[in-house]
């Protein structure tokens, strides 16, 4: 039985057979646990910036009959990793959390990977910009669901030719689109009623968020 629910199996699903995978902020280490059981990876590297979680990668690396199969590093984003290694890796991911602690993590990489699989928590429109500002191409999109949540997983390549991002285009003919922008659009109508309420709306935040919605709405209609 697979270590990983939907979200996880579509980050995987993203890297490409046969890469030599760095997980950064790897915690439990259940993405290159399953990616070397499965096959799909042909070596693993993991790293977190806190103790515990490496802690809880031993053990599972252990649980799964793979200790000694995954080297760990104990450094925030890249920026410990040790340089031989960098230059090794054919794929970095970064999965489960904030979307401005991602681009930090991809401002201050000593190395540029070939290939970044991020899956942003939050903050996931800001990221978007941040790659059209940073020359970040986005060379593939997924969508994962579970339950009523939806997940946005991006495989990304530094091209440093900057552009304005389609936040949607990437996941036209994903058989999940239609019910994530309607998902994404009742967000934005709650947050809009929200923001409209307070006691001094803040007209900046109106306008980005009446933006997006138009945005969403475009995508629905295309
Ligand atoms: C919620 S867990 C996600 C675990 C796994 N990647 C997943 O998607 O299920 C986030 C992990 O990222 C680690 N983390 C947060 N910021 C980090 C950073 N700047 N560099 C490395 N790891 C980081 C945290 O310590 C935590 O273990």
């Amino acid at each position: 039985m697979s270590l990983l629910d939907g979200r996880l199996q579509a980050v995987l699903n993203q890297i490409p057979a046969g890469s030599i995978l760095l997980d950064v902020g790897t915690d439990h280490c259940k993405l290159p646990a399953e990616g070397l059981l499965s096959g799909r990876l042909n070596k693993a590297y993991a790293s977190d910036v806190k103790e515990g979680p490496l802690q809880a990668a031993e053990r599972q690396l252990s649980a799964q009959g793979l200790a000694g199969k995954v080297e760990l590093f104990l450094s925030n984003g890249l920026t410990a990793i040790p340089f031989e290694i960098l230059e090794e890796v054919t794929a970095v991911s970064v999965a489960g959390m904030g979307g401005e602690v991602m681009e930090v993590i991809l401002s201050t990489a000593p190395l540029e990977p070939p290939l970044w699989i991020l899956q942003p928590m939050s903050a996931v429109y800001e990221l978007l910009d941040y790659f059209g500002r940073e020359g970040y191409a986005v060379v593939a999109g997924d969508l994962a669901r579970d339950g009523d949540k939806f997940y946005r997983i991006f495989r990304v390549q530094k091209t440093g030719a900057s552009y304005t991002p389609d936040y949607f285009s990437m996941h036209r003919g994903d058989p999940l689109y239609r019910s994530f922008l309607e998902k994404e659009e009742r967000r934005l109508l709650t947050a809009l009623d929200g923001l409209n309420r307070a006691k001094e709306p803040d007209k900046k935040r109106i306008a980005e968020a009446q933006g997006l919605l138009e945005k969403i709405r475009k995508a629905k209609d295309t």
